[in-house]
């Protein structure tokens, strides 16, 4: 009997059997594919490989090569006295017990599940045929489409959109609201989107897709009448559903969610769970809370924490996200609509790329920072922005926001000149 299950070795799961195995926990881990989950075989670590590549070839030439070393870095961690890695699927028996294929059974204390999320498909006509892929059947494709049609602009479409549109594919987005990116602030959307189509990618907006057939995509426009796209691949990017088939969810007793997420307390701790002698707990996208791989790590640590009776201070309602177009954008905090719908009283300032002498320097003009506060240059509240390195800028802001600093605090320290971050300090 091991102290603690996890099923699933993505970055929610094996960051955490980590961290417990290095507190002194008895862990075993179940993972039915490859170590390093959706993240790092089919997510973030292939699609920031192709962002990094200059061409299609190089892309695909280097995806499995950068997989292969970080895949067997997390083998090697996993290699940990205190850890067992069971290659097999996992399926409860009740609340402390697990059982695999090959009638394997396994009991602990604990039992975290880390199952992930997997393509939420549209329900419409030609949704099979072959045409239609996924981003883990867009990221194995040998041969750059020359027209890439896709269906959904969030976060994986705008991605996609971006990065196939620099290698050469001709690019169409058909989405069905009337801004991208429906999870960030609307003006660094619009923005963002405005300078997409500026470097040649076809936007239809408040469009819904009807059928697919023979690789033309059918949509209704915004004034409802039917107008198509013809592609050669058609990417599926409209949502991830959580994983929950096949683990008998049943024996716990658990009602799933609308959107098919095990409810979870604030704590990740499972919400009305059957389970006799033991807790169970749900983190990263299969709790449907934030389908982002540090969201998951962190929200593994804090569960690891709790089973050690260990205090921590993790802000989850401060969780920075970035999204990797050309160039990147990125927030931390509620977006300014979220903070009018709210009545929080705040206030907004704003600086531009093209003031700042590092963008100049480096060319990059494009771009713009947002920072929200309360009133007076008080409390910094969120911070949104599109433009180079928008990712790393908003992380610094986020460690101002998780220690309840000030705008006029922010102003007030020190930035090393020439920098893009001197932008933060640029607003007005
Ligand atoms: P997963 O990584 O999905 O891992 C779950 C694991 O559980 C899988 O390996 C699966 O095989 C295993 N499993 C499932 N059921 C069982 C079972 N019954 N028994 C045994 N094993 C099982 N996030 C970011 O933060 N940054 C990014 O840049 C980013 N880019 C992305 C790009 C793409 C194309 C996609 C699709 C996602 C991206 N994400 C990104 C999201 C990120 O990949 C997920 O949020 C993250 O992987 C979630 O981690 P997880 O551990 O919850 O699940
Ligand atoms: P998403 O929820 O971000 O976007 C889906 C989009 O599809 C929405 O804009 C939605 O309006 C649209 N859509 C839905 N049905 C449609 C229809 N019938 N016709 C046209 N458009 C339709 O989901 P996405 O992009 O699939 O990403 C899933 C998750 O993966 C995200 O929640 C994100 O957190 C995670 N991810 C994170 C990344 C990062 O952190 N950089 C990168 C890629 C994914």
């Amino acid at each position: 009997m091991s102290n603690l299950i996890i099923i699933g070795a993505g970055p929610g799961g094996y960051k955490t059997a980590i961290h417990a195995a290095q507190n002194g926990l008895q862990v075993s881990i179940f993972e039915q594919q490859h170590v390093g989950g959706t993240c790092l075989n089919v997510g973030c670590i292939p699609t920031k490989t192709y962002v990094h590549s200059a061409t299609f070839s190089e892309a695909i030439e280097r995806q499995p090569q950068v997989v292969e070393q970080l895949r067997s870095g997390v083998e090697t961690l996993l290699s940990h006295p205190n850890i067992t890695l069971v290659r097999e699927r996992a399926f409860f028996v009740d609340g402390h017990t697990v059982e695999t294929p090959s009638g394997q059974r396994y009991s602990a204390d604990n039992i975290i599940i880390a199952t992930g999320s997997s393509t939420k498909y549209i329900p419409v006509e030609g949704v099979n045929s072959p045409c239609v892929v996924d981003s883990t059947g867009l990221l194995a494709l040998k041969e750059l489409p020359r027209r890439l049609c896709i269906i959904g602009a969030g976060v994986i479409g705008m991605e996609f959109a971006s990065v196939f549109n620099r290698f050469g594919s001709e690019v169409t987005v058909v989405e069905f609201l009337k801004e991208c990116l429906p999870a960030i602030d609307s003006d660094i959307a619009k923005r963002l989107r405005k300078l997409m189509e500026k470097q040649g990618i076809r936007f239809n907006m408040q469009c819904g897709v009807k059928r697919i057939v023979d690789g033309t995509v059918y949509f209704a426009n915004k004034k409802g009448q039917e107008e198509s796209v013809e592609a050669d691949v058609v990417l599926m990017a409209t949502g991830r559903k959580p994983n929950t088939e096949g683990l008998n969810l049943e024996a716990l007793g658990i009602t799933l969610e609308r959107n098919g997420a095990i409810p979870v307390d604030d704590n990740f701790e499972i919400i009305n769970c059957k389970s006799s002698n033991g807790r169970c707990f749900a983190i990263g996208d299969v709790n449907g809370r934030q389908m982002l791989a540090h969201a998951a790590e962190f929200q593994g640590h804090h569960v690891v924490n709790r089973i050690l009776g260990r205090e921590d201070h993790i802000r989850f309602d401060v969780m920075p996200a970035a999204i990797f177009t050309n160039p990147e954008a990125a927030s931390v905090g509620p977006s300014e609509d979220q903070l009018k719908e709210a009545a929080i009283p705040f206030e907004c300032h704003k600086a531009f790329y093209r003031a700042n002498g590092k963008a100049l320097a480096m060319s990059e003009t494009e771009g713009m920072v947002k920072l929200c506060c309360e009133p007076g240059e008080g409390r910094l509240l969120s911070c949104h922005i599109y433009g180079a390195h928008a990712a790393d800028l908003v992380q610094e802001v986020t460690a101002y926001i998780t220690l309840g600093a000030s705008l006029q605090q922010l102003r007030e320290t020190v930035h090393i000149h020439p920098t893009l971050s001197e932008v933060l300090i640029e607003v007005n």
